[in-house]
């Protein structure tokens, strides 16, 4: 399942975030509001289970997540989506990845993975604001399945044809939020129109 989330308030700050002119400090503040308004699409499908519960009138039934949550930020830019998605959903737990995109091949690099207990009984979802050519997002959601995530959610910000289509073909059972479908990859496999760099968009390294 792919949703391209065309909310007007999404596509505001997005436009915002992908000017060249926009600096670091816009560029995370609207990242960090984009991810909470994400977070409230994509947990539309969330499945929820009735509670009874006492409010101070009497008894009713409540509804509470059916399953805990946990999001994995691929870093770096990932963490970028974080606080807002936490925002929405405190009790959320936290896993990380890190992966570096080798820049003349392409491949992912992986450096870093800490993942929460019971991946197998939580809703996970992998987060990053990019996906170019697909390649970190496959390698961090097969770390997650490795360690028994079934449930699994790809929130990214900007997508590429080309990434989306190797997603679909690698883990066909994930759900990919977007926030935007870009046209195509350039020759250095950089989305266009896209962003440019976003981890050095949001933390200033270049
Ligand atoms: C960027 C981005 C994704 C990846 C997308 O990270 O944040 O993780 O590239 O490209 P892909 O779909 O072709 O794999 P990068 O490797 O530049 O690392 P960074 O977040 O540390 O800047
Ligand atoms: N990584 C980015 O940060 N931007 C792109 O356009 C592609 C990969």
């Amino acid at each position: 399942m792919l949703e391209v989330l065309n909310h007007p308030l999404i596509l505001h700050k997005l436009t915002i975030m992908r000017n060249k002119e926009t600096g670091t400090k816009d560029f995370r503040e609207n990242l960090d509001e984009i991810a909470e308004l994400m977070a409230y699409e994509v947990f539309r499908n969330i499945p929820v289970r009735p509670v009874n519960i006492e409010t101070p009138m009497g008894p009713t039934v409540g509804y509470e997540l059916d399953k805990p949550v946990v999001i994995v930020p691929i870093l770096r830019a990932g963490v970028g989506l974080l606080d807002g998605i936490r925002r929405l959903v405190p009790t959320a737990r936290v896993g990380f990845v890190g992966l570096y995109r080798d820049e003349e091949t392409l491949e992912p690099h992986e450096y870093f993975a800490k993942f929460p207990k019971d991946l197998d009984k939580s809703t996970v979802l992998v987060v990053d604001p990019m996906l170019a050519t697909g390649g970190s997002a496959i390698d961090a959601i097969k770390l997650v399945k490795d360690r028994g995530a079934r449930n699994i959610k790809l929130v990214c910000l900007v997508g590429a044809p080309e990434g989306v289509k190797a997603m679909q073909q690698a883990h066909p059972d994930v759900d990919i939020y977007l926030a935007a479908l870009d046209d195509c990859l350039n020759d250095i496999g950089y989305i266009v129109p896209g962003l440019g760099d976003a981890g050095d968009r949001i933390f200033g390294t270049k």
